[in-house]
C-alpha cells in the first residue's frame, strides 16, 4: 500500500513524551559556511545531518574547505578565511535547499572565481533573481536560463564594491546573501528589510567576530573584510521540526509533548504565539542562550482549540510553519484566516496550493486566494492519498493530519523528509503515532 518511499499515517490516540528536535537547518547551513570562511578550526555540535546540510558540506569541500564529521552531529571545519574559497572543479549540487543555494551564491559573488550551482527539480523551479539581482550590484555576473533559475553560473566580482540594498520581499535568505557578499568587499554593506526576518546570519557573523549593526527601520550593516576567527558553534534544535510533534499534541485530545533544546529566536516563534492564541496549553522552560541564540524546552498540552486570524506581520516569524498550522486549523473550532502568504508559493513547492488542495481532499472546507488561506475547523475525514511534491513539510503536515483524522492519510513519497528531519517517523511513533513507512 505504501509503495516505494510512501507512508501511511493511521488515526491514533493521545501523544505523550519528551524528545529533542534535530539541529536547526538555518543555523546549520550558516555554521558550515561561516566556518568555511573563518580562519582556523571550527567545531560544530548538534549539526543537522539532513540531506540539505550535507549538500552544503559537500559544496564547501568543492570550494576547497576541509569539512569532516567527527561524531554524531559533531563536525570540524578548517576554514580558508574571508575571500579564500577556490574555484570548484565541478557543478555544485545544492539538492533541495533554497537557503543553501542563495546563501552560497552570496558568498561566491565576491570571490574571484566561476561556479555553477544546480539542485533537484524543486530547487530548479525556485526564483533566483531575488539574489542574482542584488549580487550583480557588487560586480558579480550571472549566466543561466532565461528565467534566472538554477542551473546558474556565477562569475564572482574581482573588485567588489559595497552595496546598499532595500529588500523588495521580507526574506532572510536574500538579506543573508547580501550580507555574506559584503564580507569579501571593502567598506560597508547595508541591507534594509521591510519587516524583521530571522537574524541567524547576523548573530553568527558576530559570533565569528564580524561587526554587524542593526538600526531602526530594519537597517542592517556589515563592515567588510573582517577577520573571522574560528569559534565553537552549538546548533539549537529546529523549531520548524519541533513544530510537527508539538502541533500533533495540540490536535490529539489528552496529549502532552515536550521538545527540549529548541531554538527560540524571536524571528522564528510565530507558531508558538499562534498556538497559544488558539488555546493550546503551552509552557516554555529552561530558557538560556547558547552560541548567541536563545534556546529552551517547549511543552504543548492538548486543550480545545479555536480558530484565529493570523496577521500578515507575523508571517516571516512562522514562514515555514504554515503547512502544519493549516492542519491544526482543520481541528480548531471556527474559521482560521491566514493572510500575507504570497511567499509560500515559491517554497519547496507551492505550499499554499498544496495545503488548499490536500486539505480539500481530506474533506476540509478551505478557501484560497493569491495570498490568503481560510480553513474551517472540525474533524477531517482523511482516507486519501496526498502527493508530497518534493516538499518535506507538506509530507510531514499531512502525516500529522492523518494522526487526528477519521481515516488514515497516505503520502506518496516521504523521501523529502530526510532533507530536514531524519528520524521523523521513529520519533513520532515513539510519542504514540502510528505511521507506517
Ligand atoms: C530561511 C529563510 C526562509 C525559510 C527557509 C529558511 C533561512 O526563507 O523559508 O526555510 O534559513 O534564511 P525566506 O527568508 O526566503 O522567506
Amino acid at each position: 500500500m505504501t509503495g516505494t518511499g510512501g507512508a501511511v499515517s493511521h488515526p491514533c490516540s493521545a501523544l505523550e513524551g519528551e524528545v529533542s528536535a534535530p539541529g536547526d537547518k538555518s543555523v546549520s547551513h550558516r555554521a558550515l559556511m561561516l566556518a568555511g570562511v573563518a580562519v582556523g578550526e571550527t567545531k560544530i555540535d548538534g549539526l543537522l545531518e539532513g540531506e540539505d546540510v550535507l549538500a552544503t558540506a559537500a559544496a564547501l569541500r568543492g570550494l576547497g574547505v576541509e569539512v569532516e564529521r567527527t561524531g554524531p552531529g559533531r563536525w570540524q571545519v578548517h576554514g580558508r578565511g574571508v575571500g579564500g574559497l577556490v574555484e570548484p572543479e565541478d557543478v555544485l549540487d545544492m539538492g533541495n535547499s533554497g537557503t543553501a543555494a542563495r546563501l552560497l551564491l552570496g558568498l561566491l559573488a565576491t570571490h574571484r572565481l566561476t561556479a555553477t550551482l544546480t539542485g533537484d527539480a524543486s530547487l530548479r523551479s525556485r526564483p533566483m533573481r531575488r539574489v542574482s539581482e542584488p549580487l550583480s550590484r557588487f560586480g558579480a555576473a550571472f549566466h543561466g536560463r532565461a528565467d534566472g533559475r538554477l542551473p546558474l553560473t556565477v562569475v564572482g566580482a574581482g573588485a567588489p564594491v559595497p552595496v546598499r540594498y532595500e529588500l523588495p520581499v521580507a526574506s532572510a535568505q536574500v538579506k543573508s546573501a547580501v550580507l555574506l557578499a559584503g564580507l569579501n568587499t571593502p567598506g560597508e554593506t547595508v541591507v534594509v528589510e521591510p519587516s524583521p526576518t530571522r537574524d541567524h546570519t547576523e548573530r553568527m557573523l558576530r559570533h565569528f567576530g564580524a561587526c554587524v549593526q542593526r538600526e531602526e527601520g530594519g537597517v542592517v550593516r556589515v563592515a567588510g573584510e573582517p577577520e573571522l576567527v574560528a569559534r565553537a558553534v552549538s546548533v539549537p534544535g529546529d523549531i520548524s521540526s519541533a513544530a510537527f510533534p508539538l502541533a500533533a499534541a495540540a490536535i490529539l485530545p489528552g496529549s502532552r509533548v515536550t521538545v527540549t533544546g529548541v531554538g527560540l529566536n524571536p524571528g522564528r516563534i510565530g507558531l508558538v504565539e499562534t498556538l497559544r492564541e488558539m488555546g493550546a496549553g503551552i509552557a516554555v522552560a529552561n530558557e538560556r542562550v547558547e552560541g548567541g541564540e536563545p534556546v529552551g524546552d517547549i511543552t504543548v498540552a492538548w486543550r480545545p482549540l479555536s480558530a484565529v486570524d493570523v496577521p500578515p506581520e507575523r508571517v516571516p516569524s512562522m514562514i515555514d510553519e504554515f503547512p502544519v498550522l493549516a492542519v491544526v486549523a482543520a481541528f480548531a473550532g471556527g474559521t482560521t484566516r491566514m493572510s500575507g502568504l504570497a511567499e509560500l508559493r515559491v517554497k519547496e513547492s507551492d505550499r499554499l496550493g498544496a495545503m488548499a488542495a490536500g486539505l480539500a481532499a481530506c474533506g476540509v472546507a478551505v478557501r484560497e486566494s493569491a495570498d490568503t488561506l481560510e480553513v474551517e475547523g472540525g474533524r477531517p475525514q482523511g482516507g486519501v492519498g496526498i502527493a508530497s511534491r518534493l516538499d518535506h513539510r507538506i509530507a510531514m503536515a499531512f502525516l500529522v493530519l492523518g494522526m487526528g483524522a477519521r481515516e488514515a492519510v497516505r503520502i506518496d513519497d516521504i523521501a523529502p523528509v530526510a532533507t530536514s528531519f531524519p528520524g521523523f517517523v521513529g520519533l513520532m511513533n515513539g510519542l504514540g503515532a502510528a505511521i507506517e513507512a
